[in-house]
Formats: C-alpha cells, structure tokens, sequence
C-alpha cells in the first residue's frame, strides 16, 4: 500500500494515559461505529471543511482503481459537523488499522451540540486527518470528476457510492448543512 500509518499512530498516544478519550468522526466515522464507545454526541470542530479529496485503495477503492473519501482541509472560519464518541483508548488499535490509508492521529478542540443544536460545552478531542503531505491525498476536482470516480470504485468495504450516500444521509439526520457532500450526492445521481 501507499502509506501505512499504522506504526506511526502508535507514537501519537496522546491520550493513553487517560480512562477515556472523545473521537470525533466527520466521515465513515459517522455512520459506521463498529467499534465500542461509552457514549456519543454530536460535535463540531472550527477551522476545518469536509473534503472528498483523499484515495481509498483499501475500503473503497483498490490500488488499481482508488475511491475518494472524506478527509478535512485547513479553511479559516468554517465550521465541520459530526459525532463525537467517548472511547478507552484500547479501541484506537483497530481504528489505526481501519484508518491506515495516510490519516494520523491529531488532538483539535471538540464543541458539544445538545439534543437542541446548543452549544454544551468544549472538550480536546482526537480525530484521523489524512492532510495535503499523504501520499493518498488527491486533492481538489471538479464534482463531475469526483462523482465519475466515487461511481466506479469499489473495495472491500463495498461501493464508493455507498460511504458517500450514507454519510449525507447521516448529515441530514444530524441536521448538518455540508455544501460540498450534498452537491456531490446531487451530482453522484446523475452519474
Ligand atoms: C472519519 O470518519 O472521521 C475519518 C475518515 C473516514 O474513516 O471516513
């Protein structure tokens, strides 16, 4: 493969001293929780957009013919929706196995939304931030290019279509407005 970060998140154990830890999930993350958690909110985290800018050759894609999936780029002033989950940090062994395409392990100030939508409270939290220097980032494309490639990759996890369909769907069920997902399912419809 690419990169496998695996090892090098071993090192980032900014938590394991700690009983528990705050995950917070912007991608798959959201809607595929196979992993044990003691509870979860949702949350938000400033600075940062959602993006299909990073390949997928081991879930969504292979290396012959990689899928897109979320990662988050630096964008001043926005504001990125997801869920938080309170873990042990025994449960970060796997993740790093299931996140080992190019994401490490980042610390980012995490803020509570209650059943409201108001603010309840700020708590340091992790998430897996594939950035611009992994091997596996693809960067910025035109959504008719994006939507072409999500439509024709699949990977052991399944379709490329699928991870996208379900997250905005899990965005609409958070009440989450997120632009670039949406225009992209719109555009992935007509593909
Ligand atoms: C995340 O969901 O927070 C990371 C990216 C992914 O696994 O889709």
């Amino acid at each position: 493969m690419l990169l496998d970060t695996t090892a090098i998140n071993q090192q980032r154990n900014f938590f394991d001293k700690h009983a528990d830890l705050w995950l917070f999930g912007y991608g798959s993350l959201i809607w595929k929780a196979d992993f044990a958690y003691l509870e979860r909110q949702p949350a938000y985290i400033t600075g940062w957009a959602r993006r299909f800018w990073q390949a997928s050759h081991d879930h969504r894609g292979t290396p012959e013919a990689p899928g897109r999936v979320a990662t988050l780029i630096r964008a001043p002033g926005a504001v990125c929706h997801g869920m938080a989950y309170r873990i042990t940090p025994d449960v970060l062994g796997p993740l790093d196995v299931r996140e080992k395409n190019g994401y490490l392990r980042e610390k980012v100030p995490l803020t509570f939304l209650d059943h409201n939508g108001g603010e309840a409270g700020q708590r340091e939290g992790l998430i897996y931030l594939a950035s611009g220097d992994n091997p596996a980032f693809l960067g910025e494309a035109s959504l008719v290019d994006i939507a072409h490639q999500i439509a024709n990759a699949h990977g052991p996890s399944g379709s490329n279509r699928e991870y996208l369909v379900n997250l905005a769907k899990a965005l609409r069920e958070l009440g989450v407005e997120d632009a670039h997902i949406f225009a992209l399912e719109k555009q992935l419809e007509s593909t």
